[in-house]
């Protein structure tokens, strides 16, 4: 019987929380498929400044290279939001990232069926079956190129070198041959110079994929045409932070940004699982927080990493059923039942 080790970054906020569930619904689905989980905790964000003085130590990072995948939470929160610089939580994410190599992040917007009525977009724009897939560049860019401060100023670089590109390119090539054979190259080509070595490079790449229908498109016009008809889209590819901007916007289409999943892969086996979403401090400790983008992004595990896509699509049918009659207030809608973080975890379970 396969025994996967997994990680778990708990972090801040309702990290925790939400983590619990998808920890509950995981064993459930071992149960049923017949594989095995061994879970180890490891510190990552606020909790590990508190703890250790530092947001990433390095017996996280040992952990988390020794185990199959790891499951994260979120991180951040006001407690720490006036450390210096590289002492913040965000840059533990960041550190982690780079760590484990994690450049490609995948960010699937995906209605579920009976959450239609709860998306702020109307129906028909909606379409039956809106599923975009969103290929984040998640190790270069501005979060990664050289910054800096003086007294009266402060700059960021973003930077991409055709390697970078290359690779990701690749990855959202790759996701659209298996899925509808079309791919959006987002970037900023008609102002910035990293943009246009994007743009020229994604051209080179599709050669390698003629069966791809390739376009590109201003990060602009991204945002714009992501409300006015999201049926046009199948994969997107762009950079660092387009990716974290678009990908918000594209959880509102999918009716709450506590739905939204994502895994990051280096290439290898090991996969990082975590929400789109922050530690939600305005709702940290509420038991209210949604968990079903975690328990998405542990159905996205089983897929990705360990190999066990009946288990994942288990999972995702179970949210779909549940969600028919019950929601978490960031979705709730008359007539249904309002459910809290934890039972929302234990009605997948039932339902799985
Ligand atoms: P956020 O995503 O934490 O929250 C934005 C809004 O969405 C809040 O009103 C929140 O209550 C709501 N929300 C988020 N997740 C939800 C869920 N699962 N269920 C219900 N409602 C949910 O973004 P923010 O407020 O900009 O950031 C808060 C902190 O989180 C910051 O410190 C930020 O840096 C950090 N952050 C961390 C990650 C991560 O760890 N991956 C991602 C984004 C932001
Ligand atoms: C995300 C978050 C992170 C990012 C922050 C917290 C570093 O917003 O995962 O989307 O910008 O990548
Ligand atoms: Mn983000």
């Amino acid at each position: 019987m396969a025994d996967y080790k997994i990680t778990l970054l708990k972090g801040d906020g309702i990290g925790p929380e939400i983590v619990d569930q998808a920890v509950k619904v995981l064993n459930k689905a071992a149960d049923k498929f017949g594989f095995g989980v061994t879970y180890d905790e490891a510190l990552l964000g606020g909790c590990a400044i508190d703890a250790t003085g530092v947001p990433l130590p390095e017996e996280t990072v040992a952990k988390c290279k020794a185990s199959d995948s790891v499951i994260l939470g979120a991180v951040g929160g006001p407690k720490w939001d006036d450390q210096p610089g590289n002492n913040r939580p965000e840059a533990g994410l960041l550190g982690i990232r780079g760590a484990l190599g994690l450049f490609a992040n995948l960010r699937p917007s995906v209605i579920f069926g009976p959450l239609k009525s709860a998306s702020p977009i109307k129906d028909e724009i909606i379409g039956d079956n809106m599923d975009i897939m969103i290929v984040r560049e998640l190790t270069g860019g501005i979060y990664f190129g050289e910054r800096g401060k003086s007294e009266d100023a402060a700059w960021d670089t973003e930077k991409y070198s055709v390697a970078e590109i290359e690779r990701i390119a690749r990855v959202a090539f790759d996701m659209a041959m298996k899925r509808n054979k079309k791919l959006t190259s987002v970037d900023k080509a008609n102002v910035l110079e990293s943009s246009r070595l994007w743009r020229k490079t994604v051209i080179e790449v599709s050669k390698e994929y003629p069966e791809v229908e390739l376009n590109h498109m201003y990060v602009d016009n991204c945002a714009m045409q992501l409300v006015r008809n999201p049926k046009q889209f199948d994969v997107i590819v762009t950079s660092n932070i387009f990716g974290d901007i678009l990908s918000d916007e594209a959880s509102m289409i999918a009716g709450s940004i506590g739905m939204l999943a994502s895994a990051s892969l280096s290439g290898g086996k090991l996969g990082l699982y975590e929400p789109i979403h922050g530690s939600a401090p305005d709702i940290a400790g509420l038991g209210i927080a949604n968990p079903l983008a975690t328990i998405l992004s542990v159905a996205m595990m089983l897929r990705y990493s360990l190999g066990q896509p009946q288990a994942a699509d288990a999972i995702e049918a179970a949210v779909s059923e549940v969600l028919k009659t019950n929601r978490t207030p960031d979705i709730y809608e008359d007539g249904m039942n309002k459910v809290s973080c934890s039972q929302m975890g234990d009605l997948v379970c039932e339902a799985l």
